[in-house]
């Protein structure tokens, strides 16, 4: 027996593979609720045939991907995807996103940009008025990682926020490691007014490889709720 919030991410995730058709390649999202839609999905390979190649966005969804029988291709080998289906953290009234609690930021970006559509699945507890109460996640490389975050701390001075911490995402007593060998600095925004700007600033720093925000990529998001029901808006 499912809880609530469990329950709601398989509805979604459910309606959502109700979008792949057969011949697809598919972005394959990272998190709890992106981990239903590869289970989801692996349902339909085995009981309907459907054939898919999916493009997994970090090794723990390549892994679960194969043990659920869903094909998996590299992103250089699909070229382009048709659609990624992603979970999310925060999603906005416009389908602005912050993601990256799972740490997979990075390569969630590059294949929901190289994909026809992108599907955010989630629960309605993630839908705010204003993105940043969920820390900003921002992925920089090991090297100065200090000095990045410090020159980050300064900058937020001059941006549309209302905090500005950022603290280092530790995995016990050392930092966290993401897949392409990277830490994260964890924003601690409270209030993001300009989200666009806000993205384009932390990317032109030294030391930043990308940030959280997805801004005008996501195309659609299904809403789960715990009673079965799901909400589609796009
Ligand atoms: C992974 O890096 C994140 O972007 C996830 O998509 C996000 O954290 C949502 O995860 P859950 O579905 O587990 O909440």
């Amino acid at each position: 027996e499912l809880s609530p919030i469990d329950k709601a991410k398989f509805v979604a995730a459910k309606k959502a593979v109700e979008f792949v058709e057969d011949g697809m390649r598919v972005g394959l999202g990272t998190g709890s609720t992106a981990a239903w839609m590869v289970r989801c999905l692996g349902e339909r390979v085995r009981e309907e045939g459907l054939k898919i190649r999916g493009v997994p966005t970090s090794t723990r969804t390549a892994s679960l991907a194969k043990e659920m029988g869903v094909e998996v291709v590299s992103l250089d080998a699909a070229k382009w995807l048709d659609v990624t289906i992603d979970g999310a953290d925060e999603f906005d009234a416009e389908l602005n996103l912050i993601k990256g609690g799972g740490g997979a930021l990075l390569q969630e970006k590059i294949v929901a940009t190289a994909s026809d559509q992108m599907i955010v699945i989630t629960d309605a507890s993630k839908e705010v008025d204003t993105l940043g109460a969920f820390p900003l996640p921002v992925e920089v490389i090991p090297f100065g990682w200090q000095t990045t975050q410090a020159l980050i701390e300064e900058t937020l001075v001059s941006l549309d926020v209302l905090g500005r911490s950022a603290s280092l995402r530790m995995n016990g007593e050392s930092p966290y490691v993401t897949d392409e060998g990277n830490h994260i600095l964890d924003l601690h925004l409270k209030r993001i007014g300009d989200a666009r700007q806000t993205a384009m600033i932390l990317n032109q720093m030294p030391g930043v490889v990308e940030n959280g925000l997805f801004i005008d990529i996501c195309d659609t998001v299904v809403i789960g709720y715990g009673d079965g029901k799901a909400q589609v808006r796009d």
